[in-house]
């Protein structure tokens, strides 16, 4: 069943006189964007030739910011900064409303309007975002939507616009038009949502994987199965969904006065993935960056874009510097996955995350740093910090010469290829993340307040995180740091006791205490690791 407003229904009191969009009639998942987050355009920003806006003290604007799951949780892990989102649904708009109140926040304010009536005399905001808006809309509001970027962005901002693209697009487009010719003269929204998915799992289930047209089929009607009743309402069925070549979006954000800076997704910009040969050739094809993203977006049927603008005046650079890397902090999932990591130059080990970027390297300091950020993972460390641990681990192996001068120079470099590549990360700063749980835990009070409305909470990493269980959520929901483990343990015992879930084998107490602390503990770490409890 579709998710009705029903789910908001304490909120209708302000939003009477209103009136009603498909947003309001429909919740939209709100979902936290890590790509969004002003922490990773400014990093992008930086290496691209930009002077952004600290992260810790900037102006973010949001234009059609949902119900706030966005903003909100930025600027609670960003208190010295300052938020501002507007959405034409008055209901997510009451919703995020109360997150903001409960919560005691006063760095953010959402605003119920349009953005074609949007005020102008809001100042200048440093980063502004725009997600699962442009390809949403109508030209006007699209139109409106570049006219903001270039009047509300300070002189050295970024904004974030994402958009359906092609020609991948045309392969979304074609199942979107199948599931609207099925509900064509069906208006009652859950109606609609049934009967798509019914369409959607009928030819799925046709489909056998004899040939490669139905393999691709299948593949696709299934990761539509897997979509929220929301998301199908508003993504597949929508009234407008239009996709965009990537050339025809930029001649649009030009005519406004910006210029292309990057993907959100740094590595996207890449073609490490294709042979040499395909990669000479597209060189050759390449006339200017913004041709060479069109032809990459041929080769990778490219289907959705995040694209990062900035004022055409800013000039910028054509490679990105490297010297920029030692400023930030760095992290890595990658996991080594050659035998045990060999440093000795001249060997190779390679490297995968759990995404599959992957990357091969013989360079000594560059291995002793992976297997820093492989220990470290998930929590960044400083540049300097990893330069440092990687000398020491190499020279211990005398790979390397501990007087190296030019060692943070070829580690910035080999980290920087590694960014390209999608196999490490940056950021420009960190909230106050817990490495462990501490005797009274706390978790972020606004995964706290999530986790008593949702199954869906915000880490301090800034990624969506779902809590399945419901011991979990309540567990997330105790942790305000005034509980040790004793309190803690006794209410999950009582949690348990309540919903008739306490499992006693033989009538041993303590056994079962014993075993519920361990499952606590193991919880408790989870929560750490995922980013959950303030340091
Ligand atoms: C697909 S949802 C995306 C929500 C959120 N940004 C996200 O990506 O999760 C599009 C949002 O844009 C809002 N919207 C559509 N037209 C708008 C307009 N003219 N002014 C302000 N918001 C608008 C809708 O109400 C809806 O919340």
């Amino acid at each position: 069943m579709a998710r009705q407003v029903d789910g908001h229904s304490d909120f209708r009191a302000t939003v009477i006189q209103t009136r009603l969009t498909s947003y309001d009639l429909v919740a939209y998942p709100g979902y936290t964007h890590p790509q969004t987050h002003p922490d990773r355009l400014a990093v992008i920003g930086v290496l691209s030739g930009l002077e952004p806006a600290p992260v810790n003290r900037c102006r973010v604007l949001e234009l059609g910011c949902g119900n706030g799951s966005n903003l909100v949780p930025m600027a609670w892990g960003l208190p010295e900064s300052d938020f501002v989102g507007i959405d034409l649904a008055a209901h997510p708009i009451a919703y995020g409303q109360r997150m903001i109140s409960d919560l005691g926040i006063t760095n953010v304010r959402l605003i119920h309007g349009n953005i074609t009536e949007a005020r102008q005399d809001r100042g200048k905001f440093d980063y502004l975002i725009a997600h699962g808006l442009f390809s949403w809309v109508p030209a006007e509001v699209r139109e409106q939507l570049l006219a903001i970027c270039r009047s509300s962005l300070a002189p050295q901002g970024i904004a974030f616009v994402s958009y359906n693209a092609l020609p991948g697009g045309h392969l979304r487009n074609m199942l979107r038009e199948m599931m609207l010719f099925h509900v064509r003269g069906v208006a009652a929204a859950e109606e609609r949502v049934r009967q798509a998915q019914a369409l959607v799992r009928f030819l799925a289930e046709a489909q056998d994987t004899r040939d490669e047209y139905r393999l691709w089929l299948k593949a696709e009607l299934e990761g539509i199965l897997d979509h929220d009743e929301g998301h199908l309402y508003h993504d597949e069925l929508a009234e407008l969904n239009e996709p965009f070549y990537f050339t025809r979006f930029m001649e649009r954000a030009t005519a406004h006065g910006l210029q292309y800076v990057g993907e959100a997704d740094y590595f996207e910009m890449f073609d490490h993935s294709f042979s040499e040969s395909v990669r000479q050739t597209l060189g050759q094809l390449s006339l200017n960056r913004i041709v060479r993203e069109q032809y990459l977006d041929f080769l990778k049927c490219r289907r959705f874009r995040q694209t990062l603008l900035c004022h055409q005046e800013v000039c910028l650079r054509t490679e990105p510097r490297a010297e920029k890397v030692s400023g930030f902090l760095v992290s890595s999932p990658a996991r080594c996955i050659t035998s045990a990591t060999d440093l000795r130059p001249g060997t190779v080990s390679a490297y995968q995350t759990p995404k599959g970027a992957r990357c091969e390297t013989d360079f000594a300091l560059g291995k002793a740093a992976l297997a820093v950020l492989e220990r470290a993972w998930p929590m960044p460390l400083p540049f300097e910090e990893v330069l440092q641990q990687a000398m020491i681990s190499s020279s211990q192996e005398r790979v390397s010469d501990p007087n190296d001068g030019q060692a943070r120079e070829r580690l910035s470099e080999f980290l920087l290829k590694l960014y390209s590549a999608g196999v490490v990360q940056f950021r420009a700063g960190l909230p106050p993340i817990a490495r462990g749980a501490s005797e009274r835990p706390v978790a972020s009070p606004v995964a706290r307040w999530q986790a008593q409305h949702g199954d869906i909470v915000t880490s301090m990493f800034h990624i969506a995180v779902k809590v399945e269980d419901e011991i979990g959520r309540h567990l997330l929901s105790w942790l305000d740091g005034t509980l040790d483990r004793k309190a803690l343990l006794e209410r999950v015992w009582f949690l348990l006791e309540s919903k008739k879930a306490l499992v006693v084998p033989n009538g041993d107490e303590t056994a079962a205490r014993r075993e519920i602390e361990l499952s606590l503990e193991n919880n408790l770490e989870k929560l750490a690791r995922l980013g959950l409890l303030v340091g």
